[in-house]
């Protein structure tokens, strides 16, 4: 159906209305179109065609029983896909839309299991990106998009990346550009008290608690069940990841070492090394500023791999704000 995949690039600022419309167009047919969010790029299909949304986990190696986030453009599109928007939804509907909060909420009936994964909840979210945001108004309807990247690699957070992972696979790319925030949504599970942080992301507990009271993160059994996809190995380089602590030059020496005696391809991903044995490994220097740190970590995962690295030592960071996130992402992307 899609042997040759289209990229088209499209003004962030200002998104041209042609391209916009041909991408709705594809949309409506039934095919996939990968689009920028300001979180990462997303992989998208009309969420209200099934056939559709099943091609999106067929692109990826999805499993089934991993929901998909529905991405709207105003808080009318909600109408279609709850009965119930509740007191303490709107509050923060209010205040983070459009931004990179997932709200989970009951799900009437016009949403398709697919999206859902059978569960009786959806997943919804309002991108802070104009053309995200243009594309949804043109199709008219809410888009499923997970993140576009093969299921467990590294999110994609350019167009390049979603190209080197969709290449033939799906009909269309917008290219809008690297994004600004660079790991996925805060998912928030508003059916249980105290609400639940699914996935930790840019909007952070602190943000979330003035308005809500006491927020935890729903981490462990409970909160893999409600979130399924929290519980396969994710955000993973083809290389072995291996954390050390903040500031560890030991450590790390040691590790370059030990594996350049191996003769493996060793890369340090830190925000201060100082190189002392004899081993020159692959540097990353990362930016001291989180949020940059943010923005920058799944494309240095991904340039590691283009470089065929065996090993990739991070250096931990605090895990305050969004290094809350960024911490979250590199745990997964070093679990074997
Ligand atoms: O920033 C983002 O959220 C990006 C952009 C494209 O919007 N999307 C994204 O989607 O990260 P994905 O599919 O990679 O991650 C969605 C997460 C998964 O962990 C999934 O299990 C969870 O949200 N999720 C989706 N629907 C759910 C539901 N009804 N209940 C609990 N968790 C749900
Ligand atoms: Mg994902």
């Amino acid at each position: 159906m899609n042997p040759q995949t289209f990229v088209m690039k499209v003004s962030a600022k200002a998104p041209q209305k042609r391209l916009i419309l041909t991408a709705a167009e594809v949309l409506r047919r039934g095919g996939l179109v990968a689009f920028p969010t300001e979180t990462v790029y997303g992989l998208g299909a009309d969420a209200f065609n099934a056939d559709a949304v099943r091609q999106i986990f067929v692109a990826k190696g999805r499993p089934l029983d991993n929901p998909i986030i529905v991405h709207i453009a105003s808080v009318a599109d909600l109408r279609a896909l709850t009965s119930h928007v509740p007191e303490r939804a709107s509050l923060l509907i209010d205040r983070f839309w459009p931004g990179p909060l997932t709200l989970i909420l009951q799900k009437s009936l016009d949403v398709p299991d697919d999206v859902t994964g059978g569960l009786d909840t959806v997943a919804v979210r309002m991108p802070q990106n104009k053309i995200a945001l243009a594309l949804i108004k043109a199709l008219g309807h809410p888009i499923a998009a997970p993140s576009a990247n093969l299921s467990g690699r590294p999110s994609g957070t350019t167009a390049g990346h979603v190209l080197q992972d969709f290449a033939g696979k799906i009909d269309m790319i917008l290219d809008g550009g690297p994004v600004a925030v660079g790991v996925e949504s805060t998912v928030l599970d508003l059916s249980r008290k105290p609400p639940a942080i699914l996935r930790p992301g840019a909007v952070t507990q602190e943000d979330l608690e003035p308005l809500l009271g006491r927020v935890v993160m729903g981490r462990g059994t409970e909160g893999q069940k409600r979130s399924p996809g929290t519980r396969y190995r994710h955000y993973s380089p083809r290389a072995r990841v291996t954390l050390v602590e903040p500031g560890d030059q030991c450590a790390m020496a040691e590790l370059v070492d030990r594996w350049a005696k191996e003769e493996k391809r060793v890369a340090v991903v830190a925000r201060h090394f100082t190189s002392s044995g004899k081993a020159r490994p692959i540097v990353r220097i990362m930016p001291q500023e989180l949020k940059e740190y943010a923005r920058q970590i799944f494309a240095v995962l991904r340039e590691l791999d283009e470089l065929a690295v065996d090993e990739i030592i991070v250096e931990k960071t605090e895990e305050k704000g969004i290094g809350v996130a960024i911490m979250d992402r590199l745990k997964r992307a070093a679990a074997r």
